[in-house]
């Protein structure tokens, strides 16, 4: 089976909380997966440890067959990984075009010690960044919005602007936590629009999201965790049919009736 991401055990412990708890999941090449739960459950701090953005507990992470848990974060996007986060992590003084050209550099770490060792090549490197930023800016349909500062921007713009700052670096498979929030319907659907783009033209998506109807409109397999376990897995016709899915959403009802699948 071509997986693109294995996850084995995948476990994190905060003190007393053990906010994932030996989790597995695989995720296939060309896909749209989804990782979906209550707040609290799990969701984000799965994303961080598979990113690199977090210490692992215990576990391991495979990226196209080779593990890659234990690996620093600018390591992790270098294999070829992108992602966003849950609160945007944009410079708000800054304009899209910067915005852009600093997710390159700050992902990639160049630039400063570039600029030490030869400014010249630092110059062209520069000079290549912004051409490649504004490819970018383009291809989101954001050619209008360049040179305003980001914090000027409605928010579906801002969001667009995190996306493209993340696939500067031309990942093979992105990590969108919580992309569709805050934004309004006319504002989603062209998100959506444009992750539909991006899944075309060869990003494997993993997207952690909320609102049920962009999740079972655009993904192809979804995974649910509850309390950092999880609680099932399936094609979003599956998901929607799953009792125990029913009854994790509904809350009070729920009982862990130990159904966690095995790896
Ligand atoms: N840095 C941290 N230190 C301590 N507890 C944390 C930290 N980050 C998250 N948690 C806790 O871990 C659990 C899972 O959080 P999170 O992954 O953010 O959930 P989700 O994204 O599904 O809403 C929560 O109980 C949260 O309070
Ligand atoms: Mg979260």
């Amino acid at each position: 089976m071509d997986y693109i991401l294995e996850v084995k055990g995948l476990t994190k412990k905060f003190s007393g909380l053990t906010a994932v708890d030996d989790l597995c999941l695989n995720m296939k090449k060309r896909t749209i997966h989804s990782l979906i739960g209550p707040n609290g459950s799990g969701k984000s701090t799965t994303i961080n440890m598979i990113t690199g953005a977090l210490p692992i507990t215990s576990g391991t992470v495979s990226y196209s067959g080779e593990v890659i848990s234990g690996l620093p974060m600018h390591a992790v996007a270098l294999k070829g990984i992108g992602r966003t986060f849950q609160n945007l992590k944009l410079f708000s003084s800054m304009t899209v075009t910067e915005n852009l050209m600093v997710g390159m550099h700050s992902q990639l770490k160049v630039g400063f010690f570039q600029f030490l060792a030869s400014p010249k090549a630092a110059a062209a490197e520069e000079k290549k960044a912004r051409e490649k930023a504004l490819e970018v800016i383009h291809y989101l349909g954001l050619d209008q919005q360049k040179d305003e500062v980001v914090k000027n921007l409605p928010y579906g713009q801002q969001k667009l602007t995190e996306l493209g700052r993340s696939i500067m670096t031309n990942p093979k498979l992105l990590f969108l936590d919580e992309p569709a929030a805050g934004l309004n319907p006319s504002e989603r659907v062209k998100f959506i629009d444009v992750l539909l783009k991006v899944f075309a033209d060869g990003i494997d998506l993993f997207l952690i999201e909320h609102n049920m109807d962009v999740v079972m409109s655009i993904s192809n397999y979804i995974t649910v965790i509850n309390f950092g376990k999880k609680i099932a897995e399936g094609t979003p016709k599956e998901i929607q049919n799953n009792e125990d899915v029913i009854t994790a959403y509904l809350g009070d009802k729920y009982k862990r009736k130990g159904g966690e699948t095995a790896c």
